[in-house]
């Protein structure tokens, strides 16, 4: 027999090949059977790592020196790679990150739920691999995160109001991109005009810690298919004057900007909260299209930011939902009703539930624009409004499920298996949340069907997964 070899500690080196695309944009690998998440490489290098935290029963290490590339390698595009951190795997061939992808699903469902026996099926592939984003937030820090070379060189990363994007864990220094190539061209042209306007401006950034300063968000959005644009510039307080600057230069340099937004956001989240909504310019809100349909999206709603990759999400739960002739669909987290109105033609009746109150208003509106009569929207927390819906509207025999990262509480879950929908299709961003949801539904008399994995994040370590769950009893 071997001897058992030590469990690795904190600051050793090790020399590793590293295994599978795991959770926030690390490969996994083992050391004498320890398992170690690693950062900086990607599946099949051969790398000398460093661990900086040694767990009980895991490590986490990051590469000190690539010995040999894996094959699966290609050369990064962007000269932010590495720092920058919201493309962890854009060395990484695009078919390797969907296999890394599948197999990260699988590992969930396998690991953290316990489901054996659930199928895999390979990751669908967005159709746009540059470019494809319809938003983009950047935010606004006062220090400008420095490179190495910079730092050696003394320059000093004060800049009163920097604009770009949070190095990950890091939430007082920003990076400040120049192109990114997650959007288009036009986008990160804003951004560098913005970023100059705040920088010639004697205003400070928001900061968090001493919730003091001006500067907080920069949103970007683009219909792809419409060609719309809408930029909010979002400030701890107004500034006309300084908001009319800013939105006269944008109209200036960007004809085609459709609307344009100051929001106010004086709380001290660190996400965006708008208090205050001045438009400065056009109509505030702006459209996309998906297949034949034509969705209203405002400042605040969630729409999913992969156009193209959103349609092929869609066509994959209507495949897994079925023949809807005649039956009640419940659209549980309907965002501006994409999904609800994406079925509602083939379905008897469609309702949304929804958290957020203009999302659900985008809703009513989109169901109008595209002509769809009958589907019921309601605002308020999924779980104070699914009973009252289904007394309401009947009982559903279909319910979409398409929660954040927290995926569903507890309490809906029992409330859904009670319910007893023959259907249920589960989308998902995060597989270890699905893989804990699947597991309290097969509890609770599901089956669980083939597990669809979708790239709407090519060269980042965002997964979504379409399930079809059905009950057992019917
Ligand atoms: C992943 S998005 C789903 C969007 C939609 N299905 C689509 O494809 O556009 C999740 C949505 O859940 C909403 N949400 C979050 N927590 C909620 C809750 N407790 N009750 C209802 N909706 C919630 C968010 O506002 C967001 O619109």
């Amino acid at each position: 027999m071997e001897p058992k070899q030590a469990r690795p500690r904190k600051n050793e080196e090790h020399e590793v090949v590293l295994g599978p695309i795991a959770e926030a944009g690390r490969t996994v690998t083992k050391i004498g059977g320890f398992v170690v998440f690693v950062r900086g490489g990607v599946p099949g290098d051969r790398v000398r790592i460093r661990l900086h935290r040694a767990r009980r029963n895991h490590g986490e290490a990051h590469v000190v020196e690539l010995l040999e590339p894996s094959t699966d390698r290609v050369p990064e595009r962007c000269e932010h790679f590495g720092v920058c951190g919201g493309c962890s795997f854009q060395n990484l061939g695009y078919e390797a990150q969907l296999e890394g992808k599948r197999r990260l699903v699988a590992d969930a469902l396998a690991r953290i739920g316990g489901l054996e026996g659930v199928e895999t099926a390979p990751c669908v592939p967005s159709p746009d691999l540059w470019e494809y984003r319809n938003k983009m937030e950047f935010s606004f820090a006062r220090r400008r995160w420095l490179l190495p070379a910079e730092l050696e060189a003394g320059v000093d990363g004060e800049r009163g109001a920097a604009v770009g994007l949070h190095v990950p864990r890091v939430f007082d220094k920003v990076i400040e991109v120049g192109t990114c190539h997650l959007q288009s061209k036009a986008m990160s042209e804003m951004l560098a005009l913005t970023r100059e306007i705040a920088a010639a401006s004697d205003l400070p950034a928001y900061d968090t810690r001493d919730r003091k300063g001006f500067w907080r968000f920069l949103v970007l959005r683009r219909g792809r298919n419409t060609g719309k644009m809408m930029a909010n510039l979002v400030t701890a307080w107004s500034e006309p004057k300084l908001a009319t600057v800013w939105a006269k230069s944008m109209i200036e340099r960007f004809p085609e900007v459709t609307t344009l937004i100051n929001g106010i956001a004086p709380r001290p989240a660190s996400a965006v909260i708008l208090d205050e909504i001045h438009l400065l310019h056009g109509e505030g809100t702006i459209t996309e299209r998906l297949g034949d349909l034509e969705f209203e999206i405002s400042p605040s709603s969630f729409f999913q930011p992969n156009t193209a990759a959103a349609e092929k999400l869609y066509e994959l739960v209507a495949d897994e939902a079925g023949d809807l002739e005649g039956k009640i669909v419940f659209d549980l987290y309907c965002g501006t009703g994409a999904i609800a109105l994406y079925l509602a033609r083939r379905a008897g009746k469609v309702v949304g539930l929804e958290l957020v109150e203009s999302a659900i208003e985008n809703a009513r509106k989109n169901a109008l624009r595209n002509r769809i009569a009958g589907p019921a929207f309601t605002a308020g927390d999924v779980r104070g409004t699914l009973a009252n819906a289904a007394r309401r509207h009947g009982r559903p025999d279909v319910v979409i499920l398409d929660p954040p990262r927290a995926g569903n509480h507890p309490k809906l879950v029992r409330e859904l298996v009670e319910l007893a929908p023959a259907k249920i299709v589960h989308v998902s961003c995060n597989p270890a949340t699905l893989a804990r949801d699947l597991a309290a539904f097969a509890d609770g008399g599901y089956t669980i069907g083939t597990a669809h994995p979708i790239d709407l994040f090519p060269h980042t370590p965002h997964t979504e997964t379409v399930v079809g769950l059905d009950h057992s009893g019917q």
